[in-house]
């Protein structure tokens, strides 16, 4: 399906995704329902999810049901299933009414180890389970300053992706590190560099399929700079951290793309 961005360019249908994080007790479900019922009735120009911690998962799905707001999950293991004390599986994500999980978050990989080849793992788990798996890459601010942007997240790439990915299984985002909670973001140029290399990266890998993968931007967007980020070409839509915790902010993102008419 195609639509059209912010900035008046054709391409994948976009999509705005929120990641709660660590954060979103039971009460935080009231939030997600003012983002379903601030939609419009017939869906926004815009696919909307809702990653919330895993505890919320299930209840969110039944809160959402029937609506144009899909779930997703935060992190899955590796493995399908077995003896990994507190850690979620793919399929448990699945039964529990997401379709998607976001994997190798700059968090994960910073807070917990994961390395690119422990995310092409996770992500082969994902799709056999059949969730749509949204992939981080960014480069940190030592990275950036050494010029080694475009090194790092083609290097993320090519190891944190499986042979084989399609644009219906994989959304790949872009998050700088140093953008992410900071209220810094790169300059639309910059944006439209790496998403370009991205593009590029996996038309070269996957041919003209992957090469309809969505790519997300995603650091410190708000609505205020919402517009303007995601009428970049190449960018098919936001990953979003703080700004969706409110469905008031999240909601002004997701009207970004109403605003193109
Ligand atoms: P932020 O987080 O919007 O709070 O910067 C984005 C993310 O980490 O996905």
């Amino acid at each position: 399906m195609s639509s059209t961005n912010p900035g008046g360019a054709a391409g994948p249908h976009p999509i705005v995704v929120g990641n709660w994080k660590m954060n979103g007790l039971k009460t935080a479900l009231t939030e997600a329902v003012k983002v379903k019922d601030g939609l419009p009735a017939a869906g926004a120009p815009v696919d909307v999810m809702i990653c919330p911690p895993a505890t919320l998962v299930l209840v969110l799905a039944e809160v959402l049901k029937g609506s144009h707001v899909r779930v997703g999950g935060q992190d899955c293991h590796a493995a399908a299933s077995g003896a990994f004390t507190g850690d979620v599986a793919a399929g448990m994500l699945l039964d529990g009414g997401a379709s998607a999980v976001i994997l190798g978050h700059s968090e994960r990989r910073a807070g917990h180890g994961e390395r690119d080849w422990d995310v092409r793992a996770k992500v082969v788990t994902a799709h056999a389970a059949g969730l749509t798996a949204i992939v981080c890459v960014g480069e940190t601010a030592g990275e950036r300053a050494a010029g080694l942007t475009e090194t790092v997240v083609r290097r993320q790439l090519a190891g944190s992706l499986p042979d084989g990915i399609t644009a219906a299984n994989t959304i790949v985002a872009y998050e700088p590190v140093w953008a992410i909670g900071t209220g810094l973001t790169p300059t639309t140029g910059d944006v439209a560099a790496v998403h370009a290399a991205i593009h590029s990266a996996l038309g070269e890998r996957y041919g003209k399929d992957a090469g309809g993968v969505r790519l997300l931007y995603g650091g410190s967007v708000k609505p205020s700079n919402a517009r303007e980020l995601l009428g970049v070409p190449h960018v098919h839509g936001a990953l979003v951290g703080g700004a969706s915790l409110t469905a008031a902010d999240f909601l002004g993102i997701i009207k970004a793309y109403d605003a193109a008419g």
